[in-house]
């Protein structure tokens, strides 16, 4: 059935009687289809940062580490390992640290840090690593199932910041009578290794008068 005035052009092919107008797309959708096709590979390379390539992570990455950089004391789980070691060298940190850990910590560890039921917190035995972001993680997330709180939920990130400095300076004090060591030689994993030099070289002087 032809419609009046339906002049289109019908194509060659015929299936069982049927036959089929030649419909093009329209013209601004072909062309718009080619812009596609053009503009992929733009995307895919992304240079000069636009489009959805792989530059656009190192993007984010540098602007994240660039915000991290100008923000040392954020804290929240993703401290790097230089932050940490900024924090941890730091006497304020370490003294802020503390204060905290008597009134919030000394309970379950002991004010000396020698451990009670929490472990003792000043040998070089770690259940959960003794490197600083590793202690600091510890501290943010807690260990619920084993009666350490998730103190990120209750303190601030800059009050867990300090509290790692603290727990950092007390390795190596020696307290009297501690508990036994829980946990794993720190330097049994590569990781763990220079965290301990690192603590080791941050733990400030001060602490160690208090030797028994
Ligand atoms: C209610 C008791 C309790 C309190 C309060 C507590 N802890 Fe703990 N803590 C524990 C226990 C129990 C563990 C051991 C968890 C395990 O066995 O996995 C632990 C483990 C830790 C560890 C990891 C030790 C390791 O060997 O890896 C750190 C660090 C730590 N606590 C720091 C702190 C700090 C800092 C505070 C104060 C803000 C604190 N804890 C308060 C009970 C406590």
């Amino acid at each position: 059935m032809t419609k009046a005035g339906d002049d289109r052009p019908i194509m060659d092919h015929e299936y069982d009687g049927i036959q089929e107008y030649d419909n093009p797309m329209p013209r601004w959708w072909i062309l718009l289809f080619i812009v596609t096709i053009i503009a992929a590979p733009v995307y895919y390379l992304a240079p000069g940062d636009i489009g959805a390539g792989a530059k656009k992570t190192e993007v984010y990455d540098k602007e994240m580490a660039a915000f991290a950089a100008a923000h040392p004391n954020m804290g929240g789980v993703n401290v790097t390992p230089e932050q940490m070691a900024v924090i941890v060298a730091d006497k304020a940190e370490i003294e802020k640290g503390k204060a905290l850990f008597a009134t919030t910590c000394i309970s379950c560890h002991r004010a000396d840090g020698g451990g009670l039921i929490g472990p003792n917190l000043t040998d070089d035995y770690w259940i959960h690593g003794g490197s600083p972001v590793e202690i600091h993680t510890t501290i943010d997330q807690g260990v619920l199932a084993k009666g350490m709180p998730n103190w990120g939920k209750i303190l601030k990130p800059d009050q867990i910041n300090s509290l790692t400095a603290y727990v950092v300076s007390l390795h190596g004090t020696n307290p009297a009578n501690p508990k036994a060591p829980d946990g794993v030689l720190a330097g049994a994993t590569p990781a763990s290794a220079a965290a301990a030099a690192a603590a080791a070289a941050a733990a400030p002087p001060a602490t160690t008068t208090k030797k028994p």
